[in-house]
């Protein structure tokens, strides 16, 4: 079934993703972008979405049958720095979405990270107590907490995001750029994470839009320390995994702080989701191709 889906924060990686994904299963999509102008051939509006009466303009006007609601400050060091425009990015414009999305009984999809648990045990199951310690984790847990007190709402939370698109700098891309002119890189041993490829995270959104599924899901890859990552992604595209250092997380001038092992736990939402966003092997096929595809466009 054909649906509409108003999808925010579409100049970054996962919202880009998701917007292909939603062209490709022919639904109908409203973008909003922020500052940066996105090139995307669907109906965009500009908004900020701190701004109340705009954001719920906006949607009372396109009324969709779900909001996918990517936008927020992703930047976890610069949220340490910028605590304000942390707060009303990934805060009260989740909070002005929320307000509508219940007025009008919209499916409303958020996305969350990690990074709301403190990194102790790692594995961390959907219904687990999150406690984050650093401010952007506190400020999509705070997202998390008001997308709670609707009735229609999914909380998708998801790891260290990679790949081919546009948006931030992610760290495959790094290590690619890196690697393929045979320079050295370092990569962090002792934290771990669920890195995520974004084109399955973006097909497990769509999915979730169309189930119309309710609750939390954690959508990631594997248990990985970005030095393993690293060296799988170096092996999967052919590249000299001797390049790779090893480093630690106390060399690391990072100003917020990292949880340890804030690796996700996914057997609960595989019951609900078809497409394998899980497994390492089938995320890198995905980034190699798509790299390897981008590339012959490019160099034609
Ligand atoms: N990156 C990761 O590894 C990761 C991991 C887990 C979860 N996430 C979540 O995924 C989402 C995207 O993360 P990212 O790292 O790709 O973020 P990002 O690079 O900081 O991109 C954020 C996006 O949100 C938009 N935006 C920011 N403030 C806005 C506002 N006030 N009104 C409207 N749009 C606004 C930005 O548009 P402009 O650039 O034009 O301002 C941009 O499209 C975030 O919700 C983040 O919490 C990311």
């Amino acid at each position: 079934m054909v649906m509409k889906l108003l999808i925010t924060g579409i100049t970054s990686l996962p919202g880009y993703k998701t917007v292909i994904e939603g062209i490709e299963k022919n639904h109908e999509i409203v973008g909003i972008y922020h500052e940066k102008i996105p090139d995307l051939k669907i109906k965009l509006i500009k908004a900020d979405l701190t701004n109340k009466m705009l954001t719920q303009d906006i949607i009372i006007k396109e009324k969709p049958d779900a909001i996918i609601h990517i936008a927020g400050m992703g930047d976890v060091d610069n949220c340490e720095v910028e605590k304000e425009k942390c707060f009303n990015s990934n805060y009260l414009s989740t909070l002005n979405i929320v307000k509508v999305s219940n007025a009008f009984n919209i499916h409303m999809i958020y996305l969350s990270t990690d990074y709301v648990f403190d990194g102790q045990k790692g594995n961390y199951k959907e219904n687990e107590t999150p406690n984050p310690i650093n401010y952007y984790g506190l400020t999509k847990l705070l997202g998390e907490s008001s997308v709670k007190t609707l009735t229609n709402y999914a909380i998708v939370r998801t790891s260290t995001i990679y790949g081919i698109g546009i948006g931030r700098s992610n760290f495959a891309m790094y290590l690619i750029n890196k690697l393929k002119n045979g320079e050295e890189i370092k990569a962090v041993v002792d934290q771990f994470t669920s890195p995520t490829n974004t084109t399955l995270l973006a097909k497990a959104l769509i999915e979730i839009a169309e189930k119309r599924l309710i609750g939390v899901f954690h959508v990631g890859g594997e248990r990985l320390s970005r030095y393993e990552f690293a060296v799988k992604l170096a092996e999967k595209m052919g590249f000299d995994t001797d390049l790779i250092r090893k480093t630690y997380i106390n060399e690391m001038k990072w100003k917020a702080k990292r949880p340890i092992d804030s690796s996700l736990n996914f057997d609960n939402t595989k019951k609900f989701i078809d497409i394998n966003f899980y497994e390492t092997e089938n995320a890198l096929n995905i980034l190699k191709s798509e790299y390897y595809s981008l590339k012959v466009e490019k160099d034609n």
